[in-house]
């Protein structure tokens, strides 16, 4: 069957941009929209997913890697029908130290489970560790956060120039976590989009952004999605808007989904 599933990479030049809290609403958003979504933890310096949610998987994708549980049981349901977790390896070798055998099996294992949802959002780790860059190359779609703050452009600028010089990446989707009003986050990314088109010939596409709220650091302590726990707040109409992008995009990338696998290999 023609694949269907839009795999997401979500990045940032800098740590504390807001990737997981984004990845984790888009992916509840999506879910409370009627879609299934797999949210895969793949920082695995400072997985944090369990924390955010307030679960205590048992399993990881080291245990379904080294065959010691099967990936169905590592899944952990946040809600009952599609909207999961995949809980990272934390604490063991880098995924790219994986010899190409072993990296073959990993996208062997994860493609006939991640082909039954919709969407699958990477949370990446900040930076450009080679992980990074693997899964960036094996995603349909690379989601930039940034925020408003001049580090964060400066870093993410940063950031594509590499993706897009070294393994040539040119697509990129940026929200704009943490700003202020839809003002500052457009005056933030058509900087961002400037010094992009001028100097790497590239054309990042917005995808919108998220005010400031402090709901969002509330629902952090409550261990629970911002979607669930204060719908109605500023951020989490900001991220609704986004998911809906994010529909109109996979209905757009059908045709080009339809030619590839869910993550494109030989990446990682
Ligand atoms: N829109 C926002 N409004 C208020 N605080 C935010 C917002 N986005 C992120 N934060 C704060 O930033 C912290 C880091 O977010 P997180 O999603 O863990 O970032 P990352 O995954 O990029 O390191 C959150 O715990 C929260 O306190
Ligand atoms: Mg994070």
């Amino acid at each position: 069957m023609a694949n269907t599933t839009l795999s997401i990479a979500v990045m940032s030049g800098k740590g504390g941009v807001g990737k997981t809290n984004l990845s984790l609403n888009l992916a509840c958003g999506l879910y409370q929209a009627g879609y299934t979504a797999l949210l895969m933890d793949c920082d695995l310096g400072l997985a944090n997913l369990d924390v955010l949610l307030g679960i205590i998987p048992e399993g990881n994708l080291q245990h379904a890697l080294m065959g010691e549980m099967p990936l169905s049981k590592v899944l952990y349901p946040v809600e009952p029908r599609g909207f999961d977790v995949l809980p990272a390896a934390s604490g063991v070798p880098e995924l790219v130290d994986l010899s190409p055998e072993m990296r073959h099996e990993l996208l062997q294992k994860l493609e006939p489970v991640f082909s039954g949802y919709d969407y699958v959002f990477m949370d990446l780790g900040a930076g450009i560790s080679d992980t990074v860059q693997g899964f960036a190359a094996m995603a349909a779609m690379r989601l930039v956060v940034i925020t408003p703050e001049p580090t964060s452009l400066t870093d993410s600028y940063a950031f594509m120039k590499v993706l897009s010089t070294r393994h040539n990446m040119k697509d990129f989707m940026v929200v704009v976590n943490q700003a202020g009003s839809a003002r500052e986050a457009l005056a933030a990314f058509d900087k961002l989009k400037g010094a992009c088109s001028h100097f790497l010939n590239i054309e990042p596409v917005f995808l919108g952004h998220v005010r400031t709220d402090a709901k969002l650091t509330e629902a952090v302590c409550r261990q629970q999605p911002l979607m669930r726990y204060a719908p109605g707040s500023p951020a989490a109409q900001d991220m609704e808007k986004i998911a809906a992008r994010l529909q109109k995009h996979r209905l757009n990338m059908l045709d080009e989904l339809a030619r590839r696998p869910v993550l494109q290999g030989p990446g990682l």
